[in-house]
């Protein structure tokens, strides 16, 4: 469960986000997109849940944990997938990658590469396992940086505009992903420009100007969001 209450994020002079009170329950929306024009707060909104960006002022909770009181606790149940995978990515090649992740779980150091390649396997990366991270193509390389993510076992699932830089048979991957995640992941949260994507969420927050424009099912707020947007 995630909770905002009475949450504001000020940069400057600007307030990115207004006053929010939101709350975005696994049982009835297990994935939930964020829309809306650039610079409107969603990344923001994301990095709140991470413990990336405090709040000014408001209370938030994920998992019953509070970014800013108890962070270490969180990112261990909280698990981010930035944009660019390239941000993410820190070993030479994909095994030792996602290997490097287990390392954050309680499956055993002997068992790491045995598990890593069956998790690189199950995404489709089983050829990638031994290649350098640096010849994968850009499709490859978010699939990569989601499977790592992943093998750190996170609860709460935050992925900031992770189809932007893919092909339309990779978005959908990464979207089947986010749809049906692997245990123990709970809640997805993703934040989007890829309507197709935030169409397969059960929940869809419209975020604009830093407040929630609209919050609903999915075919109701893209069909409003797109109206807006002529
Ligand atoms: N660290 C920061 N310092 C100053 N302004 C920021 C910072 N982070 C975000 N902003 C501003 O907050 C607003 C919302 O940004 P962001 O959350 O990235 O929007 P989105 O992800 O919807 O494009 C933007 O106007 C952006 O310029
Ligand atoms: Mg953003």
């Amino acid at each position: 469960m995630i909770r905002l209450a009475g949450v504001r994020v000020e940069a400057g002079e600007r307030t990115v986000l207004h006053h929010l009170d939101l709350e975005i329950d696994p049982a009835s929306s297990p994935m939930t997109a964020l829309i809306g024009p650039n610079g409107s707060g969603k990344s923001t909104l994301l990095r709140l849940l991470d413990g990336l960006v405090l709040a000014n002022t408001g209370r938030i909770t994920v998992d019953g944990l509070d970014p800013e009181r108890e962070l270490k606790a969180l990112r261990r149940r909280v698990g981010f997938v930035f944009t660019d995978p390239d941000a993410q990515l820190v070993m030479p090649t994909a095994v030792e990658d996602v290997a490097l992740s287990l390392r954050r779980t309680e499956v055993p150091r002997r068992h790491h590469d045995v598990r890593a390649r069956e998790l690189l396997a199950a995404a489709g990366l089983g050829a990638l396992a031994d290649r350098s991270v640096r010849e994968a193509s850009s499709g490859q390389r978010q699939l990569l940086a989601l499977t790592s993510v992943l093998a750190t076992g996170p609860r709460v699932l935050l992925c900031d505009e992770p189809t932007t830089l893919l092909d339309l048979r990779t978005a959908r991957r990464v979207g089947d992903v986010l749809r049906d995640p692997p245990a123990p992941v709970a809640q997805v949260v993703v934040a989007t420009h890829d309507l197709d994507l935030a169409g397969r969420a059960d929940r869809v927050l419209w975020i604009e100007d830093g407040r929630v424009r609209g919050d609903g099912g999915p075919a109701e707020v893209v069909a409003a969001y797109r109206r807006a947007a002529g």
